[in-house]
């Protein structure tokens, strides 16, 4: 048997032992309580952790009783005796004012989006009872074109929430180094090779990139993530997309 000490960590309360395979306080909770205890948006637990949109945060003690840190839990690493807490209002008032913010440069057509119903925008979205749009159109529609330039690939940008997933799969899967993140704010958007047309860039078309894309804004071809062909049969709940 070994003899090394077991380490504890608590999720609401709750002591959970410490494993190997929990690098972050996110793996750990999401291997206790279930993967969507915590929501996230940049993270793909295929790539290496990016910490960005902090839609994962949760809040943190180092002692029963003590004060609370708010952390991103995607690359935040779990720690013994760490005191973690997933849900509480200031939490959900965290997680909803970030995904709003990511709507407000979101074109709001679920309704006519190939991946209505298998978004993972859209389940974080609704999870969060995300019913209305509180901040108004700074800039809802980037008014970015199509890039059909691709046999295998498709980029349509509007939809981009540059959670810079793809990029990082390009990278990090692939080695290939095609996608880029270029400019700051509302105009930061995804470009290929010197700003390539998607066809004309160096890209392998292997796929990566549109398979780890919260929404549709890289689609690979013959992969369709639309929710007619998604065997899954998932049930989902409408709410501010049901209009459209
Ligand atoms: S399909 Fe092209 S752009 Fe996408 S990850 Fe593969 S090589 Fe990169
Ligand atoms: S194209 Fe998809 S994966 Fe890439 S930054 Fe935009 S939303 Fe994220
Ligand atoms: S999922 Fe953790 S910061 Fe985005």
């Amino acid at each position: 048997m070994s003899s090394e000490k077991r380490k504890i960590a608590y999720i609401d309360g709750k002591p959970y032992e410490i494993s190997a395979n929990h690098t972050s306080i996110l793996k750990f909770v999401k291997s206790y309580v279930g993967e969507k205890k915590v929501p996230t948006l940049c993270d793909d637990p295929n790539l290496a952790p990016y910490g960005a949109c902090r839609v994962c945060s949760v809040e943190v003690a180092l002692q029963k009783d003590g004060p609370t840190k708010v952390v991103a839990s995607c690359h935040t690493p779990v720690a013994e005796n760490q005191h973690i807490f997933t849900s509480n209002e200031n939490l959900q008032n965290l997680r909803k004012n970030i995904v709003e913010l990511v709507l407000t440069d979101h074109p709001m057509e679920c309704g006519t989006c190939e991946v209505n119903n298998n978004c993972e925008l859209q389940d974080v979205a609704n999870d969060l009872g995300i019913s209305d749009h509180r901040y108004n159109s700074p800039k809802q529609h980037k008014g970015i074109p199509k890039d059909t330039s691709h046999d295998y690939m498709r980029m349509n940008l509007d939809n981009c929430i540059n959670c810079g997933r793809c990029v990082r799969a390009c990278d990090e899967i692939q080695g290939s180094f095609v996608l880029t993140m270029s400019g700051r704010g509302f105009e930061s958007r995804i470009t290929t090779d010197n700003d390539m047309m998607f066809g004309d860039s160096s890209c392998v078309s292997c796929g990566a990139c549109a398979h780890t894309c919260p929404t549709d804004a890289i689609s690979d071809v013959f992969q369709s993530k639309s929710a007619a062909v998604d065997k899954k049969g998932k049930n989902y709940m409408f709410l501010l997309w049901s209009w459209v």
